[in-house]
């Protein structure tokens, strides 16, 4: 019999990672406690927008025509526990109000829910960020409230997606991660990725603090390099250096390697900046935050880039902000993607909106989120429609319909041609030879 599989959280993890599990061919329950995500899945729509992830959904999801078939969602917990021989917990690990450390009650609540219907011996494997330390009272927890006691087993298997490429990371992951306190449990992580999503992947076997700590750690290394980045983008400046040739050419050096070397306006997401900050919390517990005070720097810097694109901007319409028309290219945290958590884009309009600026926004994909998020930003429904008036045009998040715009057809409807990259994704030449100021982060002026 090929094992049955529940996926316990519908985000951007979960609803991926329960579509790709039938894609390789196993019965899928998914389980999520907002009943309204449970009807939407069950249509084959996807609650939010990730691309060909409604495509894998829909070619899966009982009830639609044409599909597998194999791929079901519910709310229940009961019916979970009776179905899965292998429970995937992808619930949400926000930061917690107010503090660094992150938000647990996600993962509690799912261990607590699932636990009381494992009768029989099963295997759940925690794929959610979490402090380092969990799995290990986590597994304790499961073997207490579980009827079927030590066989239901707990692994982790941390999960390395990228939003906006979510669908390929999961079926193509670079490496696969798991940590295991028997062989058992190893096993049965090899059955499942014994099928194509494992094929050319190295499997890598260890125990449940160091699982954890990949993940984190793999986060906390693509930080630094972004803030590390934005760091010699600030000398630049200072210098009137380039950081865009710099980071080509650091980038030839194959110790260094080209990606992650965008200068701008910073990360953001649910996951980069919430991940540094839990990190350095967890460390500080454990007695050993010396070892991640670099990480404050790297956050430090991040939230500086937002800061400094403000000042640029406030410079470019003449030193204040009150009756300036201020157009926004962008909300989401990054391209292909309606996320809009933590977003330097949206971060940025809000900064400027406070300080008196008249701000529209417009978004390929985000507009839904951001306007949840903050209400009283303007919006418009194209990107002509928002820079038409601006003083200023801000490009802060690098979609593909933005740099395919035509700057000679924007520059008639705006009331200056000043364009401000905070990505470094426009090319310079283009928008200078059409009329317009250009200027970038870490870049000479003219
Ligand atoms: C990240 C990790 O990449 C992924 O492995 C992990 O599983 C979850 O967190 P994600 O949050 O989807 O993925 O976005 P990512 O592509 O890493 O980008 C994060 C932020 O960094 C975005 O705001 C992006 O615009 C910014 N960024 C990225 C830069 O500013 N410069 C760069 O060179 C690259």
């Amino acid at each position: 019999m090929p094992l049955k599989i529940t996926v316990i959280g519908t985000g951007y993890l979960g609803a991926t990672h329960a579509a790709a599990m039938a894609e390789l061919g196993f019965e899928v329950l998914g389980l999520d406690v907002v009943p309204e995500k449970i009807e939407m899945l069950q249509r084959g729509e996807v609650p939010m927008y990730e691309p060909g992830l409604e495509e894998l959904l829909r070619r899966h999801v009982a009830g639609i025509e044409g599909s597998s078939g194999r791929l079901r969602f519910t709310t229940s917990y009961e019916e979970a526990g009776a179905f899965g021989d292998v429970h995937f917990v992808c619930v949400n690990t926000p930061q917690k109000h107010g503090e660094y450390a992150c938000d647990m009650s996600y993962v509690e609540t799912a261990f607590a829910s699932l636990a009381p219907y494992l009768t029989r011996p099963t295997l759940v494997v925690g794929k959610s960020t979490v402090p380092v330390g969990s799995a290990a009272r986590l597994a304790e927890r499961l073997t207490a409230l579980a009827p079927a006691g030590e066989a239901a087993e707990l692994a982790w298997n941390p999960e390395f997606l990228r939003e906006g490429f979510a669908v390929q990371d999961t079926l193509h992951p670079d490496r696969i991660v798991v940590g295991v306190a028997s062989e058992r449990a190893e096993e049965l992580l090899r059955e499942v990725y014994a099928t194509p999503i494992g094929e050319g992947s190295p499997f890598i076997v260890m125990d449940y603090p160091t699982s954890e700590l990949v993940k984190t750690s793999a986060n906390s290394f693509l930080a630094t390099k972004i803030s590390f980045i934005n760091a010699m983008a600030e000398v630049c400046e200072a210098a009137g250096g380039d950081v865009v040739k710099l980071a080509e050419a650091i980038g030839h050096d194959e110790r260094i390697g080209k990606k992650f070397l965008r200068a701008g306006i910073g990360f953001g997401g649910g996951c980069l900046p919430k991940d540094i900050r839990a990190f350095m919390a967890r460390a500080g517990e454990l007695g050993a935050d010396q070892a991640l005070t670099f990480l404050r720097e790297v956050d430090s810097i991040n939230m500086r880039r937002r800061g400094h694109m403000v000042e640029l901007t406030r410079d470019a319409v003449g030193g204040g902000f009150l009756g300036k028309r201020v157009a926004v290219l962008g909300a989401t945290f990054k391209p292909d993607s309606d996320d809009v958590r933590d977003s330097p884009a949206l971060n940025v309009a809000g900064q400027i909106h406070l300080q008196g600026g008249q701000v529209t926004v417009y978004d390929p994909k985000g507009m839904e989120n951001a306007r949840r998020l903050f209400p009283t930003l303007g919006y418009a429904d194209t990107a002509l429609e928002a820079v038409r008036g601006a003083d200023v045009v801000l490009h802060l998040t690098e979609w593909r319909e933005f740099r395919e715009l035509d700057p000679g057809t924007l520059g008639e409807v705006v009331s200056e041609r000043r364009i401000l990259d905070g990505r470094n994704a426009l090319d310079p030449d283009l928008w200078r030879k059409a009329g317009w100021t250009y200027r970038a982060l870490g870049r000479p002026q003219a």
